[in-house]
């Protein structure tokens, strides 16, 4: 099978490899095309343009930052929409919201082609070692093509419906992840603040009903105040923002989820916003150093 392969970021990166080393033909694009050289060297070939990719390729995937990403490859000069036809596919990893999926879907579909949005959960090391969780939504007959494709990149797919669920579905799930993530940071320095162990309260979160992946991943390199980037804050800071505005359209009030929001917004004004969302913590902290000031 050969696929396209739009946006070699930190996921995107790891899934084109994934797919090299599975058997698959890639041909890949990237906006700094510079990041092409390492694909080129495992196998992949390079499009000059997103639009000489989906001209080489029957199916495209994309797996780009944020909704103005996604939507300038497909709209933009040299983009998707300039070669998409009938027969071809284009499945939209990135975690976008549900209008920006269907602005893509109808304007793929009214070209011929089809249109599947399959954001992921899961970050770069499942992204590396094909553990994503695939949430497709749209045209079923694509998401059965590309199931030997999701079967290499995740360890489950769910076929979710009409586009948009998919997107919704992403930005639920990590609204949840960005609201514990901020009540780990909350905790570690509570515990920290009152001369707790931070080492300790990681021990005792692991061994109880709360225990969970990503406390146990994260947490040990938050106490040390490292946080390379495998989840970018600024792309969780995006993901609240699109979930909260999924919370507005649908009256559902989340205030939990606004408080965590203010704290990545906090951070990302700090300068952490290339930095893996854990380092929130950051931010939580000198929240409660000027607090005590
Ligand atoms: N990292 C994770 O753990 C994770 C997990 C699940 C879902 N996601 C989602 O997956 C998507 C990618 O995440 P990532 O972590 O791989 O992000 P990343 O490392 O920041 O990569 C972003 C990619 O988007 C490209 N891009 C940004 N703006 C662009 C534009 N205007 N036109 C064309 N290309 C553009 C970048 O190109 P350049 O190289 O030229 O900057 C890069 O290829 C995001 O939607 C994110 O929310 C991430």
């Amino acid at each position: 099978m050969e696929v396209g392969f739009l946006g070699l970021g930190i996921m995107g990166k790891a899934m084109a490899v994934n797919l090299l080393r599975h058997g698959f033909g890639v041909t890949v694009w990237n906006r700094t095309l510079s990041k092409c050289q390492e694909l080129m060297e495992q196998g992949a070939s390079v499009g000059e343009t997103p639009a000489a990719v989906i001209n080489k390729c029957k199916y495209t995937i994309a797996m780009l930052s944020d909704p103005s990403a996604a939507l300038s490859v497909v709209f933009d000069k040299d983009g998707v929409l300039e070669q998409i036809c009938s027969g071809k596919g284009y499945v939209d990893m990135s975690t976008v919201d549900a209008e920006t999926s269907s602005k893509i879907s109808e304007a793929i579909t009214k070209k011929g082609g089809y249109f599947l949005e399959a954001p992921v959960s899961g970050s770069k090391k499942p992204a590396e070692d094909g553990q994503l969780v695939i949430l497709a939504a749209g045209e079923k007959a694509l998401y059965d093509e590309m199931v030997p494709a999701f079967d290499v990149l995740g360890k489950k797919s769910f076929f979710l419906g009409e586009v948009g669920n998919g997107a919704k579905f992403k930005l639920v799930v990590n609204m949840i992840m960005g609201s514990m993530m901020n009540a780990l940071s909350e905790g570690l320095c509570l515990a920290d603040r009152s001369g707790l162990s931070q080492q300790t309260l990681l021990d005792v979160l692991d061994l109880g009903a709360i225990a969970n992946p990503m406390f146990k991943l994260k947490g040990p390199a938050m106490i040390k105040g490292s946080y390379p980037p495998a989840f970018p804050l600024k792309h969780q800071q995006k993901d609240m923002r699109l979930a909260l505005a999924l919370g507005d359209e649908n009256a559902v009030s989340m205030p939990i989820a606004a408080a965590s929001n203010e704290a990545f917004k906090k951070a990302r004004s700090l300068g952490l916003g290339d930095l893996d969302f854990s380092a929130v913590f950051e931010a939580v902290k000198s929240a409660k150093d000027s607090d005590s000031a």
